[in-house]
């Protein structure tokens, strides 16, 4: 993780004179190279969205380790992409059956599960951890992009707030309305919108539909969000008119080192990926372009 000098951002609006400590969130979006970005820890080499998973990311240097939440029946934040436990854990097997939702449970049964044995090869002994658990790990060495797959606003503002990390973390999600929410109740915290949406006003979109665009800049830039997080429909005039609004745009999830250097020469600021160290090796074999 890297450290801007105190003087060089102000992130409060406060006079220029005023020496702020930059937030490690704003800090990264001051570096003038891409990012690189850790997609569910490091889970081409270990189980998903899992401790192990994180201190791997953050071993390999991420300058961002995404991870995915959603909301127990207890009210928990909890760390899995899906929304139920049927891929990632031993849940059907244990509990014989399937369609096992996450919202069903309480966190301290979720718990229980093994979430590594699935992997190849298996990693016995790891467990679906709270979001608070895995902020613990990352913070110490990355910076958590927290993708919220379910659950408001609010529950994930007061964790952020409990644990002092307003601006130490991004938040993203593909629910722009999440989002508003969210900038509405928390106006300063960096925020990522995700997309292609699927749809909009009730139709379906098409392919070319979902191509970033001048369009969705504007809407993105209007919720309040300050990075664009699309799959791999952009183009070099897309990214041209996000940094014209001053967003930055990060690509998911690339693993072809040829896709990441293509991203790269069309000026993404981020790129996220399942195998972080292949990232770095694209961007040491470019040089400082
Ligand atoms: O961070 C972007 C990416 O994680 C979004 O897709 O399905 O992997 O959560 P998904
Ligand atoms: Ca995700």
């Amino acid at each position: 993780m890297v450290m801007l000098a105190t003087s060089t951002v102000c992130l409060t609006g406060q006079p220029a004179s005023t020496t702020l400590k930059a937030r490690p969130a704003e800090a990264l979006l001051q570096l003038k190279r891409p990012l690189v970005i850790g997609h569910r820890g490091f889970s081409s080499i270990a189980p998903e969205n899992t401790i192990a998973s994180f201190q791997k990311a953050v071993i390999a240097g991420a300058d961002l380790t995404e991870l995915d939440y959603h909301l127990t029946k207890d009210g928990r934040l909890i760390v899995i992409h899906d929304s139920t436990v049927d891929r990632t854990t031993d849940a059907r097997l244990r509990w014989n059956g399937n369609n096992f939702k996450v919202a069903d449970y309480d966190f301290e049964k979720l718990a229980e599960l093994e979430a590594g044995t699935w992997f190849k090869p298996p990693q016995p002994g790891l467990h679906l951890p709270e979001l608070g658990e895995a902020l613990d790990v990352i913070q110490k060495g990355s910076v958590t992009l927290i993708e919220r797959k379910a659950g408001d606003a609010a529950s994930c503002i007061k964790l952020i707030r409990d644990k002092s990390l307003l601006n130490h973390v991004v938040v993203q999600a593909f629910d722009w309305n999440y989002l508003r929410e969210y900038h509405q109740q928390e106006p300063t915290q960096i925020l990522a919108a995700l997309g292609p949406p699927g749809s909009k006003n009730g139709h379906r979109l098409a392919k070319e539909e979902k191509q970033l665009n001048a369009a969705w800049c504007d809407e993105i830039r209007d919720l309040g969000a300050r990075i664009v997080v699309w799959n791999n429909q952009v183009d070099q005039s897309a990214v041209r008119a996000a940094h014209r609004r001053d967003l930055k745009v990060f690509v998911y999830t690339i693993d072809d080192p040829e896709a990441a250097n293509d991203l790269l020469g069309m000026g993404v600021d981020g790129i996220i990926s399942n195998k972080p160290t292949m990232l770095w090796k694209v961007l040491a074999s470019r040089g400082s372009d």
